[in-house]
């Protein structure tokens, strides 16, 4: 029988809303399926047919140790998505390789730690005069955690803010404020194997009082993604699969497009190591994903 781990973490499982239709797919399909916490030492990872990355959201908080937890796991079972996939996906710096592949993003500059910010600000300032509202954020991070908003006048605040962050290690994204969000949202796509699945509309987090919205299922709603928003969207998995000389399409993904001011969709993040899903908002799509990661043991014990 297959044994299937799929992971997350103690403080976050009782928000992971994929979770339970996850289960329920394993259990119709015979699968022996148990949820464990990435940072237990007494799961015997080998003992299962693969282990699936799905919610240790705390892992930001310990990157080093998860990326060592990820090539330790890798080297004894088959893990999904691979170490390569959780390192370079989990750092926003991933937006300039695509852009790079010529993937539309929300234009960005990115700052390195050791970098004088003044000068990254003053110029990004000129380069977008129409932008009333600016960004910052880290580039890695989740839940909008260092992520704020500022006014044009602000610039001391947000140098301030980008002190802070490279203060800790972090490189650094400035991007102008897409007002789209405010009345037309993200729109979030999940894919599988480079298919598209479902997508949602999220809406806006950053506030323009500085406060920052919590992600919770109430700001989600259902939204089928345009044909636009699909392509744009798949154009950024094909060009990771890419970068990271992956044989395979990537097994799950998702992906956050936000529309320019001629409606055109461009990524603001893209989610490919422990992404939500939103697996309740299509009833086939748990289903869909353990499909995938049964195509992927076949294809392991085969390598083996
Ligand atoms: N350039 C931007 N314009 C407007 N809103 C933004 C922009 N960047 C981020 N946001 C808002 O902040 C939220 C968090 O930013 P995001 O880049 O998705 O980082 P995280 O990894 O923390 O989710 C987004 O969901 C969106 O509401
Ligand atoms: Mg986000």
């Amino acid at each position: 029988m297959i044994k299937l781990a799929l992971v997350t973490d103690k403080p976050n499982l009782h928000i992971d809303y994929d979770m339970p239709p996850l289960l329920e797919a394993c259990k119709q399909l015979s699968i022996n399926a148990d949820v464990c916490f990435w940072d237990d030492p007494s799961v015997d990872w080998a003992a299962y047919t693969a282990v699936l990355i799905r919610s240790p959201w705390d892992c930001i908080e310990n990157l080093a140790e998860f990326f060592a937890w990820c090539d330790k796991v890798h080297a004894l079972t088959c893990l999904l998505n691979v170490p390569s996939v959780a390192r370079w996906g989990l750092n926003k710096l991933y937006l300039k390789d695509i852009a790079a592949r010529g993937v539309p993003i929300i234009p960005s500059v990115f700052l390195a730690p050791d970098d004088a910010p003044e000068g990254y600000l003053a110029d990004f300032l000129d380069a977008n005069t129409d932008s009333h509202e600016f960004v910052v954020k880290p580039t890695i991070g989740s839940y909008s955690r260092g992520v704020k908003r500022f006014v044009r006048g602000g610039s001391q605040a947000a140098l301030a803010h980008i002190r802070a962050l490279q203060k800790r290690g972090s490189h650094v994204i400035i991007q102008p404020y897409i007002t789209t969000i405010d009345t037309y949202g993200e729109t979030d796509l999940t894919f599988f194997d480079n298919t598209f699945s479902h997508s949602i509309r999220k809406g806006a987090m950053l506030m323009a009082d500085g406060t920052v919205n919590v992600p919770t299922p109430e700001f989600r709603q259902p939204r089928e993604a345009d044909a636009e928003e699909q392509a744009v969207a798949l154009s950024a998995l094909v060009a990771s699969a890419e970068v990271l000389g992956l044989e395979l399409p990537l097994l799950y993904g998702r992906v956050d497009v936000i529309r320019d001011y001629d409606g055109r969709p461009m990524i603001m993040e893209m989610e490919i190591c422990e992404p939500s899903l939103n697996l309740p908002f299509r009833a086939d799509s748990a289903m869909n994903l353990i499909k995938g990661v049964l195509k992927r043991i076949d294809r392991h014990l085969v390598d083996l």
